[in-house]
């Protein structure tokens, strides 16, 4: 059903493939990386901006940080940006300018942690990976009751998604639960 609803009303976003056609990891690896604590409508424009002037990771690892710091003006937290350009020389040197199609190489690259790991090698990758963030949390919460307060409640609500995840098109499924978070499953005044 949730797969049925993303194919009616899924968000057009810069970063996402066209329906049916393989997402790429750049692009997946630096909006994830940019969204980590930034909303959806401000990503965009800087989104735009490093894909047009660094168009792939081997771009990306070989401009200068100071260029990179000074196109992430704005986005605040610049750890993220220092992180971007280790990660995109990481990719180079230990992956030959591709991102890993696995969560544990993934995991070991600079500034991606277990939410990033998994979304990119779920929306990346199609690989069966549970992208659970906050907002996945607040969805899992709702459609299984669970009352336990978080932090103690995580572990369970991140099995409860990980349950859910198909075996085919587990990257839209990891979306459209973003999206139903993101429009519908709300914090405040849900509609789901
Ligand atoms: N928030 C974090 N990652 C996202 C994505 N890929 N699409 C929409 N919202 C997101």
């Amino acid at each position: 059903m949730l797969l049925a609803w993303y194919d009616r009303h899924r968000r057009d976003l810069p970063w996402r493939a066209a329906p049916g056609e393989r997402a790429d990891p750049y692009r997946v690896w630096l909006s994830e990386i940019m969204l980590q604590q930034t909303t959806v409508p401000a990503v965009g424009p800087y989104f735009a901006r490093f894909v047009a002037r660094w168009p792939d990771v081997s771009a990306l690892a070989a401009a200068p940080l100071d260029d990179i710091l000074h196109q992430w003006q704005g986005l605040g937290y610049y750890a993220r940006a220092r992180n971007l350009h280790a990660c995109a020389g990481a990719v180079v040197a230990r992956h030959g300018g591709r991102f890993p199609d696995d969560i544990a190489a993934l995991r070991a690259l600079p500034g991606i942690g277990d939410y990033t790991a998994n979304a990119i090698a779920a929306i990346a990758f199609d690989r069966k990976a549970a992208a659970v963030d906050g907002n996945v949390e607040r969805v899992m919460a709702r459609v299984y009751a669970v009352t336990a307060p978080l932090p103690a409640a995580k572990p369970r609500l991140r099995r409860l998604a990980a349950g859910l995840v198909p075996e085919q098109r587990a990257g839209d499924f990891a979306q459209a639960l973003m999206d139903l978070g993101a429009t519908l499953c709300t914090p405040r005044k849900p509609r789901c």
